[in-house]
């Protein structure tokens, strides 16, 4: 299912039902001589095409999570398996072969390279790929969020939401397995943060994307299929009390 890295792959592992496994993971941080733990002993599941909103306060560990399941950090405890490949096996750079190929990130701050075209943003990561149709795939996603027109433009002369959805592009060019999203209309004006978020359910439904997007917009969960909440380092089902409308 996934696209394993040549090497480091077990075979013998496990292949789960899910999508995502989260298996008893814990993350602790060490401060000084106090350690702090930000996820405990946490599981979840999450299935092929499912788009699943995940929701806490600022500081309950919402990036620490999904930096832990795009392989970015590595759980203190537990596993994280993403397509039947435990991530926690692999090397570091056997991690980022596999980042490459399986996973899309949107990041709040878009993480666009700023001395390269908005066109060559999205090719770059295709060409280290070698998938070889890295133009047309790059232009083809640039038409789905409405800028096939500024392929040649420099990021930083696009406005926050143009840059937002070039980062989208760029995420679901290599036809990731898995999206993830953190707070990516946390930068946005409200209302350009409406459009990126119609555009990103939009074309997640299309392409039959699995995707976990940790966000505070209460809008996206009537367009989520699952709520997850991060409380107290566990994952809880459902929309938290505390979010306002
Ligand atoms: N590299 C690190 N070293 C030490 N502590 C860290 C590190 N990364 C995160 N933390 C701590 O882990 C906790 C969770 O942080 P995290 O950034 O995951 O929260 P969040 O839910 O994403 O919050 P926000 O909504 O503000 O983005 C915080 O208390 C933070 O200080
Ligand atoms: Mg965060």
């Amino acid at each position: 299912m996934a696209r394993p890295p040549s090497s480091g792959s077990d075979p013998e592992s496990s292949a789960p039902d899910g999508l995502v496994s989260l298996e008893g993971i814990t993350k602790s941080f060490r401060e000084g001589e106090q350690e702090r733990t930000v996820l405990d002993n946490l599981n979840a599941e999450i299935q092929p095409g499912e788009f699943v909103v995940l929701m806490g306060r600022s500081g309950a560990g919402k990036s620490t999570l999904l930096n832990l399941i795009s392989g970015i950090d590595l759980p203190t405890s537990g596993r994280v398996v993403i397509g039947g490949t435990d991530l926690t096996r692999l090397s570091e750079t056997d991690r980022t072969l596999f980042r490459r190929e399986n996973i899309g990130f949107i990041f709040q701050s878009f993480n666009l390279i700023s001395t390269l075209t908005v066109a060559e943003n999205i090719t770059l990561p295709l060409e280290l790929s070698g998938r070889g149709d890295e133009e047309a795939r790059a232009l083809e996603v640039l038409d789905r969020v409405g800028l096939a027109d500024r392929g040649d433009s420099f990021p930083d002369l696009l406005s926050g939401g143009e840059q937002q959805r070039v980062a989208l592009a760029r995420a679901l060019s290599a036809d990731p397995l898995l999206i993830l999203a953190d707070e990516p209309t946390g930068n946005l004006d409200y209302e350009t943060g409406q459009q990126v978020m119609d555009v990103l359910t939009e074309l997640v439904r299309d392409y039959g994307k699995t995707i976990l997007i940790a966000t505070h917009d209460r809008t996206l969960i009537d367009e989520a299929d699952r709520c997850l909440t991060l409380h107290g380092g566990k994952l809880e089902a459902g929309v938290p009390d505390f979010v306002e409308g």
